[in-house]
């Protein structure tokens, strides 16, 4: 049971070293009639960073992630993941190769529980067939045991322990967020896409959503490709940031680098004489230059915070502390102080 006692994602032959590509997109175009959705865009994505696709509405950015999905099909390139052609692979293989995403709009059953949720994003990882199934077997049983302990597992990890058996349509937008992120980890996935992680939360949300990202990053060792609107979120938590617009890309660079490349700052903003113009006049002295957030209309949502831990962590902008065991009492808590424990009876 050792292997099984975190929510880390199993070491594998194919999870690589830091820092080696894991993902490699070249020249990929895709054109849906008249537009040129995406046009000769490439990009690689190392093992175990967050790399953060930024843009205006319309720059292409989910169009990318649907082409990684292989929701699309390019229509010129190709993307190399593990060394190996995701191109030729069919989508519904895509998550069984540890690749699991989130979507701009959330997309969960809303008339199942958080729970029913993470347990269908573990049926990438069932190995049992119908006959099984049917009459039930001990492996069967096996196998619905370590599906609910892992979707346990990530539960405790995201802290939704309080929500486990709600329906999700009931839940507050931010909580919702976060069980669609749940369920993403459920797969173990070893390259996580996550499509506007902050689109209409609140600040406070946005700051646990950037401790969030952080924890998968550095306690699961998951690497991140993120599309996101919010620069404070994304300065906080990207090594690397790729600018896109019309399609294209602008810039890719450290996060600061990227927002103060004029061609970015002009594809959010206007000419950068027209910025400067309106930073003298303003008589900002707020420091390097700042690309705004694209003017995105935030939803009309829910507000409403998770609870007194989760005030206190915003309030603090500490990191929330965690007992030391599950309500189980089975496994120990991924992290505390930043200091990952195992398992009681875990072997080295
Ligand atoms: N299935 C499709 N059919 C036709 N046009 C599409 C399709 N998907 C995307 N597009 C177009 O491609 C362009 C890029 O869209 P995309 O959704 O990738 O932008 P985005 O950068 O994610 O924008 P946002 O920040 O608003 O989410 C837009 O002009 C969009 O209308
Ligand atoms: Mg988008």
């Amino acid at each position: 049971m050792t292997q099984t006692s975190t929510v880390r994602a199993e070491p594998s032959q194919a999870l690589r070293p830091s820092g080696e590509i894991l993902l490699s997109a070249k020249n990929l175009s895709v054109r849906f009639g008249g537009v040129l959705a995406v046009n000769k865009v490439s990009f690689d994505v190392k093992q175990g960073e967050v790399f953060t696709l930024i843009g205006p509405n319309g720059a292409g950015k989910t169009t990318v992630f649907n082409l990684i999905s292989r929701i699309y099909t390019p229509s010129t390139g190709e993307i190399e993941y593990c060394g190996e052609k995701l191109t030729d692979q069919p989508p519904h293989k895509i998550a069984s190769l540890g690749i699991a995403r989130t979507f701009q709009n959330i997309e969960l059953f809303e008339h199942a529980s958080v729970l029913h949720n993470l347990l269908i994003g573990r049926h990438t990882h069932r190995q049992t067939g119908l006959l099984h199934d049917l009459f039930f077997t001990r492996k069967t049983r096996d196998a619905e045991l370590l599906a609910r302990e892992k979707a346990e597992q990530v539960i405790d990890f995201l802290d939704l322990q309080h929500h486990r058996d709600s329906m999700v349509a009931g839940l507050p937008y931010g909580v919702r967020k976060v069980v669609e992120l749940a369920r993403a980890l459920c797969t173990e996935p070893k390259l996580l896409l996550l499509d506007e992680p902050s689109s209409g939360l609140n600040v406070e949300e946005t700051g646990d959503m950037a401790f969030w990202i952080q924890d998968i990053k550095h306690e699961l060792g998951i690497t991140v490709l993120m599309v996101e609107h919010d620069m404070s979120l994304v300065s906080k938590v990207s090594d690397r940031v790729l600018a896109m617009n019309q399609g294209e890309v602008l810039a890719m660079g450290t996060p600061r680098e990227v927002q103060t490349d004029p061609g970015v700052i002009e594809a959010y903003l206007g000419s950068v004489d027209e910025v400067s113009s309106l930073r003298r006049t303003a008589q900002s002295d707020a420091g390097p230059p700042q690309v705004a957030s694209a003017p995105r209309a935030v939803q009309p949502l829910q507000r409403q915070t998770w609870g007194p831990r989760h005030e206190h962590h915003a309030a603090t902008r500490e990191r929330p502390a965690r007992p030391e065991t599950s309500e189980r009492g089975e496994f120990l808590r991924p992290h505390q102080g930043h200091t990952r424990r195992e398992p009681a009876g875990a072997q080295k």
